[in-house]
């Protein structure tokens, strides 16, 4: 449990410390209303107060209308296992359409509990330490909302799922970023081939950016957009200064089961973690159920219902019958959560091989649902401008980076698209041919 809340009282130090270069920090301009700072936040708010729809909405409206294949925003095109639908469908037939209770239906608290224990070793009391939220979202929503002041800083690698920053700016705190830098894949037979490559921060730059202003370091690992998995000793220190900070970690796992190599390590299982972890994950990307919006959180019971206090209020409770269902899912065999990641691996190389044919340069994904391509060897600068344009000069959809960060970092991600590749086989295989229409033109 972190010091202040044991205390109940937390003093700011107001020290000025200096910070690496590339550390940045946002927060939206004062006088704004709280709305507006949510749109702010996420970048969506213009000069003339007019607030624009997210990149996702945009870009799913424009492969409506174009025809496009939409490689944009992330969710399946096929659903997911048969037990768990047939499960939804079963409770709604057994009249499982009421208000569950606050926390959750027991059923899948202890089923959340029950595979925190089979895959990471980690002992829960489903009553008092796991909680039932509608998706991710309204975890972190509820999270940040309970924990986060008017002036806390809360710290995330950059690029970062966009829902946080708004979050950050709702709740009246200072987005501090830390970069993920992209160490480029060499060729085969050039120097440096076969080593290390992928999207990591800089230790010193994490360093840097937590501080005693701290009040939570907001982790994702797996991460979106870019498919990095944070190695051990990244988690460790995020631990350390968590800890030295006396910050609160809040780790956002909803990826955990799409990884494509070495299994997942939830930050909780590291030595002095525990007590300061809230650890969020949801059923809809494991079990590509995505619109039912069934999350959760983990964490020491004090956390837990603080989190509730405020998620109580936001939305009470959610999707009665998709939470039994959820708990079947949970409790499908170890074979099934092994699969559909080799599934989705496979998934990734035909888009990987595909987006290299047209031409990207490409950061190949540990994890999860999507790839980030470089435009710049085919000439495009700005990868917004792609994306507006894709779907005319090769009938696909994808997203530009540059939603993911904060204005003033938009320069160093400008050429950069993030595509999905969580589709169907012969879907990915057209937008590859697709694709291919870049090069040859
Ligand atoms: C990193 C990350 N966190 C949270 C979410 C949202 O999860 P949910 O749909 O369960 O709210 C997503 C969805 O894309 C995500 O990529």
């Amino acid at each position: 449990m972190p010091r202040r809340e044991l205390r109940c009282l937390r003093q700011r130090t107001g020290t000025t410390l200096a910070y690496g270069e590339s550390v940045s920090d946002f927060s939206p301009a004062a006088g704004l209303a709280p709305w507006q700072r949510t749109a702010a936040g996420a970048g969506l708010l213009a000069a003339d107060g007019s607030i624009a729809p997210t990149i996702f909405a945009e870009m799913s409206a424009l492969a409506m209308r174009t025809g496009a294949i939409n490689l944009g925003q992330g969710f399946p095109d096929e659903d997911g296992p048969a037990e768990v639908l047939e499960a939804a469908r079963q409770a709604i037939a057994d009249g499982v359409n009421q208000y569950p209770p606050g926390p959750g239906m027991p059923v899948l608290r202890e089923a959340i509990a029950a595979h925190q224990r089979r895959w990471y070793g980690i002992e829960l009391d489903a009553a008092s330490e796991v909680l039932v939220t509608a998706g991710a979202t309204e975890a972190l929503a509820a999270t940040l909302l309970a924990f986060v002041d008017t002036g806390d800083e809360v710290v995330t690698f950059e690029p970062y799922y966009d829902a946080y920053a708004a979050i950050i700016a709702r709740a009246g705190g200072v987005h501090r970023t830390v970069p993920l830098h992209w160490t480029r894949e060499p060729r085969a037979g050039e120097p440096g081939a076969g080593s290390s490559a992928g999207w990591r921060p800089d230790h010193d730059e994490l360093r840097a950016a937590v501080t005693d202003r701290t009040r939570v370091i907001l982790v994702n690992s797996p991460h979106n957009p870019t498919g990095a998995v944070l190695d051990t000793e990244t988690l460790a220190l995020i631990v350390e200064l968590a800890d030295r900070h006396d910050a609160l970690i809040v780790t956002d796992e909803v990826y955990e089961h799409l990884v494509f190599g070495a299994a997942h390590t939830p930050i909780a299982t590291l030595p002095g973690a525990r007590e300061r972890t809230i650890s969020i994950s949801s059923g809809g990307k494991t079990f590509s159920t995505t619109g039912w919006k069934v999350g959760w959180i983990t964490a020491p019971a004090p956390l837990v219902t603080a989190v509730l206090a405020v998620k109580q209020y936001l939305t009470y409770v959610n999707g009665a019958p998709f939470q039994p269902a959820i708990a079947t899912g949970l409790g499908l065999p170890d074979a099934f959560f092994t699969d559909a990641a080799a599934t989705l691996a496979a998934k990734r190389d035909l888009l990987a091989a595909g987006l290299e044919t047209a031409g990207f340069a490409l950061s190949l994904p540990r994890a999860g649902y999507f790839v980030i391509a470089d435009a710049a060897p085919l000439g495009f600068a700005d990868g917004a401008e792609l994306c507006r344009a894709l779907p005319g000069l090769a009938g696909v959809v994808g997203v530009p980076v540059t939603a993911f960060v904060h204005p003033d970092r938009q320069g160093d991600y400008a050429s950069l698209v993030r595509f999905a590749f969580c589709k169907r086989h012969e879907v990915l295989e057209e937008a590859s041919a697709r694709l291919a229409r870049l090069s040859a033109g």
